[in-house]
């Protein structure tokens, strides 16, 4: 199954709860393109790639709510809901990436047609073939990144790179994935991935469906058991990646790299090339997206919460890693060495 996925029966989107993960595998249908806007907001499809295929679906969508009699007004229609998309979660570049591809399509289709159900097939098919892309871009990213993991490794993982976080096979985790089925013994050290648990709850719960041997650990630990020297290898993936290879990532990431750096442990990050935007320098231009002070607050212990009334907390959803952290980002293209700031605008 895939994370996000149009059902053509119903005409409507589908995607994976991933708020009821590991609990229950629950498929819920997105009718409108604000409905795809919400679930990206509060979280039921996240990852990249995934909210990336999701906000295409999202303007066709709207496309096929939209009661326009002519190209202009459909246009109109889809600009509209591209705002909306647009502004759900700021961080990952995919977002735009895709709703502009979109667009781009459907502005190019006009000049070469009157018919607004033309348009509406235009913005449909796009997305899906944004939809597979991506996963042809994800198996891809495996095996040119294959190389990088050895037999015995012991690899820390950071939030959910998945098949959850994109429409299908992952980033990072496809990695790792592909290694593991080539035979390579590969322990995985699974990130929990503080506040919302993607590590904990989502990682972890794909690594079983694939039989690959894993333990959680909190975030703080992973410091730890770089330096006694445990883990070999550190594995993330990426919502942006700045012209110069700065990345921005799940928040953690950056602790996690400054470990693996300081303990000469390589640190890998895995994307496709839509996650690469190239009009941002580096990272202190990548927008980081605060969200709800009780993911953190929430956290329950003994059934109670944790946090003493009246507590405030701070929550950037992402961090950057500078790219001097980094040994090397594995893209569909194939692999980028430093000097990143070079290589990297090459490969994309
Ligand atoms: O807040 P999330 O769960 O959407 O954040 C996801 C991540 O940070 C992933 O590591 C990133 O999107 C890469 S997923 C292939």
């Amino acid at each position: 199954m895939r994370t996000v996925f149009w059902d053509p029966d119903s005409r409507l989107l589908k995607m994976i709860d991933q708020r009821r993960l590991p609990a229950a595998l629950e498929v819920i249908a997105c009718r409108t393109a604000a409905e795809v806007a919400e679930a990206i907001r509060n979280m039921t499809v996240r990852g990249a790639p995934a909210i990336g295929a999701a906000a295409a679906f999202g303007l066709a969508l709207a496309a096929q709510e939209s009661r326009a009699a002519d190209p202009a007004g459909l246009l109109a229609d889809l600009e509209s809901a591209a705002r909306t998309l647009r502004a759900s979660r700021p961080t990952a570049v995919n977002l735009s990436w895709a709703l502009d591809r979109v667009l781009k399509s459907v502005f190019i289709r006009e000049s070469a047609t009157e018919s607004v159900d033309d348009l509406r097939r235009q913005a449909l098919a796009e997305a899906q073939q944004i939809a597979n892309d991506d996963v042809a871009a994800n198996r891809r990213m495996a095996e040119h990144g294959v190389a990088l993991i050895d037999d015995g490794d012991v690899i820390i993982h950071h939030c959910n790179t998945g098949a959850l976080a994109v429409v299908d096979w992952g980033t990072a985790l496809g990695v790792i994935r592909l290694a593991h089925e080539q035979g390579k013994h590969v322990h995985v050290l699974v990130d929990e991935t503080r506040p919302r648990l993607q590590g904990a709850r989502l990682t972890a719960w794909e690594l079983q469906q694939y039989g690959i041997p894993y333990e959680i650990i909190t975030d703080g630990m992973a410091g730890h058991f770089l330096q006694r020297g445990q883990a070999q290898k550190v594995f993330f993936g990426a919502d942006r990646i700045a012209a110069n290879g700065d990345v921005a990532n799940k928040v953690g990431t950056y602790m996690l790299a400054l470990a693996a750096h300081d303990n000469g442990v390589p640190a890998y990050c895995v994307a496709p090339a839509s996650s690469v935007d190239l009009s941002v320098e580096d990272g202190s231009e990548i927008p980081i997206e605060e969200r709800d002070e009780d993911e953190v607050l929430g956290i329950q212990l003994h059934g109670e919460r944790a946090a003493p009334a009246g507590a405030r907390a701070r929550n950037p959803a992402f961090d950057v890693t500078p790219n001097r952290l980094l040994t090397a980002i594995v893209t569909e293209k194939g692999i980028v060495r430093p000097p990143f700031d070079v290589n990297l605008p090459r490969f994309v």
